[in-house]
């Protein structure tokens, strides 16, 4: 059983969506009888199919509330909702409401979710007990603690760390609503600097961690990197395993993605032209088949450098007239209106659409050249393997899965393309993203070089096949006896 807060396309603010739905689906390839259990938003309610009752669970932190069962994915992947609809059905998103301000009982919404993924666990309900629970970042990372704190026979946890950056930290004396129980509420529990933090009682009560990136694995057992939890994760090294991401190819596809106008591939790319136009007329800038696309598509975030980006545009579009950039994202509102503010002094060459567009977010990955994608940290980094596969070379920071999934073009100006899938840097200065774009607009111009690397990124295999039997080999060391055979 798969606990998260998203999947798609149930509910979705980020790559954790695409992961989780990515990996169900993977498993239930591979005949692991996977199931995700998430709260019943209403996104998830209306995408969901056959959705039917199967159990109460009344008395559960922040009010009774009932499990249905349904499915997604034509009916290939199942999903039970946890409905309760003062928690969960809300304006806004998961976390956010309309106005951008965290829900201020985020806690309590997702406390209920662990006690509830727990109750299913140890066969309080009707459901089938799974073999392996598997909780995903902050959301779910109370799930192993309840269970652990059940002291019965349970089944193995395993926590899958999307980003440590988002842990979900809450006044201390939450804990007593919450159900946690005194012995798991100290320092070797899930206290952190006086507060409760739910990321941290997943680090220290799942049987497994998991991440999901060899680099990103290394990285947050240092301080740079471990956002305070370096020294928790440093206990429980040993238990760490790093199992990449794949992508899901039955969406992200340029040969059949229903959301593009024309198709393209590796072996026949001229249905990129028409996918390009029809971005620039999206994003309100010339339509020129010639002139470089620049995109930049993500939360606009310091994780994503997105203030780095506002300062390098005007310099890039200085020193390049024939430029565009187009520019697809939401997050910190300071840097949509910086963005805004900058499309307005250069309404030819930058276009902005602040928001959450899944469609546009297709177009921008299939008519760009290139993709702009700076990060300070970044657990995997599913943006620039979209882009890699819709022919779209990505320039992004060397920190990692993006160290580990984009093999960078030497920095010398000819050197030889080989096996390269996009332009890697280091830093975060404006200087070291302003030379990283300078040399993706010197190859673009060099249309041989340019083709090779394209070709490079299309071709590269990026499904979930080798990483679903990477999970499923790690279930089977917790659950050696679980039956496995057609879902
Ligand atoms: P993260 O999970 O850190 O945001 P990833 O690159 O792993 O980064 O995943 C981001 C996912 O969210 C991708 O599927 C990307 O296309 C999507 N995405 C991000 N911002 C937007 C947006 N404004 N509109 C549509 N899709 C978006
Ligand atoms: C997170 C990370 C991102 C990763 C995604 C899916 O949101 O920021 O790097 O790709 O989760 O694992």
């Amino acid at each position: 059983m798969l606990v998260t807060s998203e999947a798609l396309p149930l509910a979705k603010t980020g790559g954790l969506g695409d992961a989780v739905s990515g990996l169900a689906r993977a498993l239930r390839d591979a005949h692991v009888d996977a199931t995700i259990f998430m709260p019943a938003y209403e996104s998830a309610l209306h995408a969901a199919s056959d959705l039917e009752k199967v159990a109460d669970l009344p008395g559960l932190v922040g009010g009774d509330a009932e499990v249905w069962a349904g499915w997604v994915a034509d009916a290939e992947i199942p999903v039970l909702l946890l409905r309760n609809d003062a928690l969960y059905v809300r304006p806004g998103n998961p976390y956010l409401d309309a106005d951008g301000r965290e829900f201020p009982d985020n806690g309590i919404r997702f406390a209920a979710l662990a006690q509830a993924a727990k109750r299913i666990s140890v066969g309080e309900t009707p459901i089938r007990v799974p073999h392996v629970v598997h909780a995903h970042d902050w959301h779910a990372a109370l799930t192993p603690l309840y269970l652990h704190a059940a002291g019965i026979k349970r089944p193995k946890t395993v926590l899958t760390i999307h980003n440590l950056a988002f842990q979900g930290n809450f006044p201390l004396h939450l804990a007593e609503d919450l159900g946690i129980p005194p012995a798991y509420r100290g320092s070797d529990g899930v206290e952190f600097w006086g507060n409760l933090n739910f990321m941290k009682a997943g680090l220290r009560y799942a049987d497994k961690i998991t991440t999901v990136s060899a680099t990103y694995a290394r990285e947050i057992l240092t301080p740079a990197f471990g956002h305070g939890l370096e020294g928790v994760l440093g206990l429980r090294a040993h238990e760490l395993h790093a199992i990449p991401n794949g992508i899901d190819t039955e969406v992200w596809d340029p040969g059949c993605d229903p959301y593009l106008p024309e198709h393209f591939s590796a072996l026949d790319m001229r249905g990129k032209i028409r996918n390009k136009l029809e971005m620039q007329r999206a994003f309100g800038l010339p339509t020129d088949p010639e002139a470089p696309l620049l995109a930049m598509g993500s939360r606009l975030t310091s994780q994503k450098m997105a203030d780095l980006a506002i300062k390098v545009f005007p310099l890039l579009l200085a020193a390049h007239p024939r430029l565009q950039i187009a520019v697809l994202g939401c997050g910190e509102r300071a840097l949509e209106a910086s963005l805004q503010e900058l499309a307005s002094h250069h309404p030819r060459n930058l276009g902005v659409h602040i928001g959450y567009d899944e469609r546009r977010g297709h177009l921008l990955h299939a008519g760009a050249d290139m993709l702009l994608h700076g990060s300070r940290f970044e657990p995997f980094g599913l943006t620039p393997l979209y882009s890699m596969l819709y022919g779209t070379v990505p320039i992004a920071s060397r920190v990692g899965g993006l160290a580990d999934s984009i093999a960078g073009l030497a920095p010398e100006p000819d050197a030889e393309v080989g096996s390269a899938t996009g332009i890697l840097f280091d830093g975060d200065r404006p200087a070291d993203m302003l030379a990283a774009v300078e040399r993706a607009l010197q190859t673009f111009a060099q249309p041989q070089r340019w083709s090779a690397l394209q070709k490079n990124g299309m071709t590269r295999h990026f499904g979930w096949e080798a990483s679903a039997a990477h999970y499923v080999e790690l279930y089977r060391m917790l659950a050696p006896v679980a039956p496995v055979g057609a879902p």
